[in-house]
């Protein structure tokens, strides 16, 4: 250890990444205080286009939030009191909190040890589970991306086909990840992500988007955004105020063009953690054909305490997610079976720790970080 305490690095280097594009930015925002269309200016329809040419055709539909992109989800299925909506607990709370907010409960199921997410043989378990009891109709099966790593929806979505029900992907964190040669937002009937400013494409404030390839799916999107109104201003159902700035919107546009750019970054500086530290700890998990958007690089290890603990003295973040699962929230009580039920994502929650990643990255830092955390790990 030194002994001078070092600057500290950060976590997510969004100022790092604006100072890369800040040209491009500025006039891009200029023309949005020009214009002055704050409100589903052209930019925020150019975005659209831009995000469906890059996932290959799916009709998008930018919302103010992920969360808000979640909600209008589910509300376009018509999903509310008395169905069941089954997703992980290992993951934000906006998952399950969108669930619950729509009148819904959230049926909390285990994640795979070595992907963390969500588990097809538990998920089937849940579903016949909950059909047994009764007092819950199953209508969707919501995996979520977690750390930006696809979910295994070849056979996630074979179980939800198999039980009739509707396949959501919680892909908040993994927009630019990809399962063979599909993108994130081709992946399920319905994709939602987050623009949030530490996600791998953030916004300069919150932002999100659903993804669709039915067309009547998206219309009904820009209605539940748009207080549920039609072309004429009818109010057809009860919706959100949930749109995308423009100014976000013109702010996204640069950031996408950035964006492949951002992802090989991402990739290199996850390869460069893997090839340090696979001896010491366990790195993240690499499912075949699949490629991970990185919104987080994390580790497991018995010794985690120990390792942040090293960290913070070297002034380098590290983050755990998630310490506390969802079905152990007070808020989820109602629909979760308790400490125990969860086996899996409990441990996980023990022994996960994040550390940073982001495009800034660079190799000498990445180098301090690994060299710090094999001493710690042994
Ligand atoms: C897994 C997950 N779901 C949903 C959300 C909600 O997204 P937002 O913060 O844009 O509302 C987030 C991110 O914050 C997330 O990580």
């Amino acid at each position: 250890m030194s002994d001078t305490i070092p600057a500290p690095i950060p976590f997510v280097d969004i100022p790092g990444q604006v100072r890369r594009l800040r040209d491009r930015i500025d006039a891009r925002v200029r023309r949005v205080l020009d214009h002055g269309q704050f409100i589903l200016g052209p930019e925020v329809r150019e975005l659209e286009q831009a995000l469906s040419d890059y996932v290959g055709g799916a009709h998008v539909v930018t919302t103010g939030s992920g969360h808000d992109a979640i909600l209008m989800g589910l509300m376009a299925e018509g999903i509310g009191p008395g169905d069941a909506v089954f997703v992980p607990a290992f993951t934000f709370v906006s998952t399950a909190e969108a669930v619950a907010s729509v009148g819904a409960v959230p049926i909390f199921v285990d994640v795979d040890e070595h992907s963390f997410t969500m588990d097809p043989l538990d998920l089937e378990r849940r579903i016949a589970k909950v059909r047994r009891d009764g007092t819950w109709r199953p209508r969707a099966v919501m995996p979520v991306d977690i750390f930006g790593m696809p979910a295994d929806y070849a056979a996630l979505g074979a179980v939800a086909g198999a039980a009739g029900l509707f396949l959501l992907s919680d892909a908040a964190q993994s927009f630019g990840g990809t399962i063979g040669n599909q993108r994130v937002g081709r992946l399920a009937h319905a994709t939602m992500t987050s623009f949030f400013p530490a996600k791998p494409l953030g916004a300069a404030g919150d932002g999100g988007a659903l993804f669709t390839d039915d067309p009547a799916r998206a219309d009904t999107y820009r209605r539940l955004r748009n207080h549920g109104q039609d072309a004429r201003g009818e109010c057809l159902s009860v919706g959100l105020t949930g749109r995308l700035d423009t100014l976000q919107a013109a702010i996204l546009l640069v950031k996408l063009e950035a964006f492949p750019d951002d992802l090989i970054r991402r990739e290199a500086a996850a390869r460069r953690y893997d090839a340090a530290l696979a001896r010491h700890v366990a790195v993240p998990h690499r499912p075949a054909d699949t490629t991970c958007a990185w919104a987080l690089y994390t580790i497991l290890s018995d010794r985690r305490d120990a390792i942040r603990a090293a960290l913070a003295a070297e002034n380098i973040p590290s983050r755990v997610y998630y310490e506390q699962a969802l079905h152990l929230h007070a808020a989820f009580a109602a629909s979760s079976e308790g400490p125990g039920s969860l086996p899996v994502t409990e441990r996980l929650g023990q022994r996960n720790l994040s550390l940073p990643i982001h495009a800034e990255l660079d190799a000498a830092t990445i180098d301090r970080i690994t060299a710090i955390v094999a001493a710690a790990a042994g």
